[in-house]
């Protein structure tokens, strides 16, 4: 099994090109299965869960080729599809999901494993069948499998979410650009991943638009077009260079992002203490004198990402005083504070609140990744600890981080891979 090893307290400098988002590329490719038209993909992430969801979709029968020098990704449908997503391929990556809704529009019946578990909470999704179910498809679930149909089709209706849901939001609206009529969708989510992906959707040619800051309409239609797009850079990415800038760099620059998504992320970096040059389309980062302490919590966007809720902890560790960190989103999400305490953090628990004291040294020790972004705050405190930290099950990190270690090594870090 493959491990990192880290010689941390290097000054690092230089840039990085922030790569396609993950999260915007997952259910835009689970979109490209509404259309038999060719569809060019650019910018895509190569990592783990992105050819996870290829090989989905290559099972389901779409052709995809992929030219990894451009990561540029081209789709056609020329064969018949089945309309089964297996276990195999879901159990690794929840996204697969996704497939359930544009299956279910175009061919009216799919059988979809439900996602294996989950490190950082249960992860159930009952929200996605909500919706599906609000469009007229009957679900059953029986042996581990979702089994769906919709004989007459799906046909538009209201869906109100109870709680805002990511992937929930993406699976209504997968399913209701197809569907026979208007939908209403309130109290979704409106991450710039879903606003990507509804973007893309406009040029496959769905009439699908936001009527209010947290509600959309959507006309349905069954006549796609070819299209080309670039997928939005990954902005969980972004907030962890600039984490690992605050950390241990001199300078670093961040290139090819827009920096007005992530105002929320900046605002807290600047109350920190961080000293930024901001522009529309890239950051630099200079070397932090004191850190101040802050609270935050997780919330839905545009609130703070639970997806960079390890990392920030980790700069938190740096900070004078104590930091809070809430974390509202996923039930089980504290899985690096006990690696963290291995290299001398200090942290207490309770419930869904982390305290957090600094300024803590911290030294290398052996830890163990547990889930993706979990695994890259593990990275970032080995940057900024003494001597040698070994990070082992370093497969989660390759899950959502493109060329991670090549990155930080233009920026001088002394990380490898053995
Ligand atoms: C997506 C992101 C993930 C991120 C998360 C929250 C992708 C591929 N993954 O995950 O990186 O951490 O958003 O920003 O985009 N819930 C239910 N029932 C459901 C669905 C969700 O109760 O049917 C709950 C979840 O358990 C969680 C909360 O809703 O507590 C939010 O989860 P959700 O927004 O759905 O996350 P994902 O789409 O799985």
């Amino acid at each position: 099994m493959q491990k990192l090893i880290i010689k941390g307290k290097k000054k690092l400098f230089g840039s990085i090109d922030i790569s396609g988002s993950k999260n915007a590329t997952l259910p835009i490719l689970a979109a490209t299965l509404l259309t038999d038209k060719a569809v060019t993909l650019k910018n895509i992430p190569l990592v783990q869960d992105v050819y996870t969801m290829i090989n989905l979709l290559k099972f389901i029968g779409l052709n995809i080729k992929i030219s990894k020098k451009k990561n540029i990704l081209k789709t056609s449908s020329n064969r018949k599809f089945k309309t089964l997503a297996p276990y195999n391929l879901l159990k690794t990556m929840r996204a697969g999901v996704l497939v359930l809704g544009p299956l279910l529009a175009k061919y009216r019946k799919a059988k979809v494993s439900l996602p294996g578990g989950c490190a950082i909470g249960a992860r159930p999704v009952n929200l996605h069948l909500f919706a599906l179910e609000k469009l007229g498809a009957k679900i059953k679930i029986k042996n581990g499998y979702m089994h769906a149909t919709a004989e007459n089709g799906l046909k538009g209706a209201i869906i109100k979410f109870p709680s805002i849901s990511v992937g929930a939001t993406e699976s209504a609206i997968l399913a209701a650009v197809s569907a026979e009529g208007k939908t209403i969708i309130s109290n979704c989510a409106i991450e710039p991943e879903i606003q990507d992906m509804i973007v893309f959707l406009k040029k496959l040619g769905c009439n699908i638009n936001f009527i209010g800051k947290r509600k959309i309409l959507i006309i349905g239609t069954k006549k796609f077009k070819s299209t080309s797009h670039e997928v939005i850079f990954d902005r969980i990415e972004l907030g962890t260079y600039l984490i690992a800038a605050a950390l241990v760099g001199t300078k670093i620059t961040l290139f090819k992002i827009k920096t007005k998504i992530i105002e929320t992320e900046i605002k807290l970096l600047k109350k920190m203490g961080i000293k930024m040059k901001i522009d529309k389309n890239k950051i630099t980062v200079f070397e932090s004198g004191k850190i101040n302490s802050v609270n935050i919590k997780t919330e839905p966007y545009p609130g703070f990402p639970t997806d960079l809720q390890a990392q920030i902890m980790v700069l938190m560790l740096r900070a004078s005083g104590i930091s809070k960190i809430t974390e509202n989103i996923f039930e089980n999400r504290f899985m690096h504070v006990p690696e963290l305490r291995r290299m001398g953090a200090k942290i207490i628990t309770k419930k869904n609140t982390a305290y957090v004291t600094g300024p803590t040294n911290l030294s290398g020790a052996e830890v163990m990744a547990t889930d993706l972004r979990a695994s890259v705050s593990l990275v970032l405190a080995a940057l900024n600890a003494d001597s040698l930290t070994v990070i082992n099950r370093v497969y989660h990190l390759d899950r959502g981080y493109e060329n991670l270690e090549k990155k930080l090594k233009k920026c001088k870090a002394n990380i490898n891979r053995v």
